[in-house]
């Protein structure tokens, strides 16, 4: 059961406790069934009202009783971006590879490798993008960002995704947003991978839609948000509650389970949202509208107009534009490009980019369709044509300049090397003295 609408002020209750939530004020004396009142804040207090978010969540003991934090060793989550030299190149991953469980039983947790990303967790500003491999439910661990923003795409596997708000079932071509501080626990149904962009400092909010008017893209009304759902279990074992922070990862252990919250309301919540929901706009004459035209979700900058990272899709859709070369055109961005595919075949690059795999195209660095797809596009005639029927491509565009990790650019064995040749094959078509050119 899910409430519908982006950034609403929502109110829950577990319906074992009706009237859970204390009428008419935050902080009672004393709770509705001997709660706990907690506040959540995702913005400073002093925030303008439409960019104040906060929860207040109503929990039988409070998230404070835990054992002191301590360190915990995973080698792979990391925001060192001085690991190796930067690299200008385009790059292209092959699927990355999904630890078998009869090898090595790997949780969400343990399976979070980083690629890329910039910036800085300390300053509140930059994007770090995670791949995450696993095979294994999280038992008796949660885990939460005390870094940014999680936006999960994932792409092979259901994610039954427990919070502190309430149960999210996620499946590929669905993503589901977990905000800063929110703990979450995944569980998972054979083998699992996905793609995560994290965000520090800002929040993922709809994108203005200008002269488009009031309604399309991703309407507000298609975001999922859960509905209060607790467990009173103790641990006796202990459960650990790990924390991301400041780019490493810290694990406290109490025992009880943190999902022990009866009731909650506020805007600050988890939500998800089908892609297939997504109403996509493009031209219907001529020529491309740029890719800002399939924005999903923006996490704005400071500057206007610049996204430190944008959430953008490219669905199933029809191509009508007449006299146009319709593929994606060949660009040169000040921004910089990670792409991930869902599921099907890329329409820019027929084989080669696969799901499950990834590619960034960095700053400035050229890119665009391969030789085979040029050609073809060309020569073809142009009919109204469903274009990436059965796909889900997606981006992550950020205005930050990104490094690669160690894992992205070594460990994880799965760039392919000769990416640079698809577009090796390119030739001339220039005829000078011959204006009109048939391909
Ligand atoms: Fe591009």
């Amino acid at each position: 059961t899910y409430m519908s609408g982006f950034g609403n002020e929502f109110s829950s209750e577990d319906p074992r406790c009706p009237g859970a939530l204390p009428e008419g004020q935050n902080n009672p004396q004393v709770c509705p069934y001997g709660l706990y009142a907690e506040q959540l804040s995702g913005s400073a207090f002093t925030c303008p009202r439409a960019s104040n978010k906060r929860s207040w969540l109503y929990r039988i003991l409070p998230s404070v009783r835990h054992k002191p934090f301590q360190a915990l060793e995973q080698k792979h989550l990391t925001h060192n971006w001085d690991e190796v030299e930067p690299d200008p190149n385009q790059l292209r991953w092959k699927p990355f590879h999904i630890p078998k469980a009869e090898e090595k039983k790997v949780d969400f947790v343990e399976g979070l490798h980083t690629v890329c990303g910039a910036g800085d967790v300390r300053s509140r500003n930059g994007i770090a993008i995670h791949i995450y491999t696993c095979n294994t439910s999280m038992t008796d661990r949660c885990f939460y960002s005390s870094d940014g923003d999680f936006l999960i795409a994932p792409q092979k596997g259901n994610l039954l995704i427990v919070t502190e708000f309430g149960k999210i079932l996620v499946e590929p071509n669905e993503i589901c947003v977990i905000q800063q501080g929110m703990r979450f626990s995944v569980e998972v149904f054979g083998e699992t991978r996905g793609y995560i962009l994290e965000v520090f400092g800002v929040h993922f909010e709809l994108p203005d839609l200008g002269p488009i008017g009031a309604n399309g893209l991703a309407n507000p009304r298609d975001f999922l948000t859960p509905v209060a759902w607790y467990e009173e279990r103790t641990v006796p074992g202990g459960y650990s509650v790990i924390s991301k922070y400041q780019g490493k990862l810290f694990v406290s252990v109490q025992d009880f389970s943190p999902f022990n919250v009866v009731a909650w309301h506020g805007n600050y919540a988890p939500y998800k949202y089908n892609l297939e929901n997504f109403m996509v706009i493009n031209s219907v004459a001529f020529d491309h509208a740029d890719p800002s035209i399939f924005t999903v979700l923006t996490a704005k900058s400071l500057r206007p107009g610049v996204a430190i990272a944008d959430f953008v899709i490219f669905p199933p859709r029809w191509g009508v534009a007449n006299k146009t070369f319709r593929p994606p055109y060949y660009h040169r961005n000040c921004m910089s490009e990670f792409m991930g595919l869902i599921k099907g075949h890329y329409e820019a690059k027929e084989g080669g980019f696969q799901p499950g795999g990834g590619s960034l195209h960095s700053a400035m660095t050229p890119h665009g369709p391969d030789a085979e797809c040029f050609e073809k596009a060309s020569a073809a005639k142009l009919e109204p044509e469903r274009v990436a029927a059965g796909t889900m491509a997606f981006m992550f565009e950020s205005s930050l300049s990104m490094a690669v990790t160690r894992w992205g650019i070594e460990t994880c064995s799965r760039l392919d090397k000769e990416y640079y040749r698809c577009w090796e094959s390119l030739r001339s078509h220039f005829r000078p003295g011959q204006k009109t050119v048939t391909m």
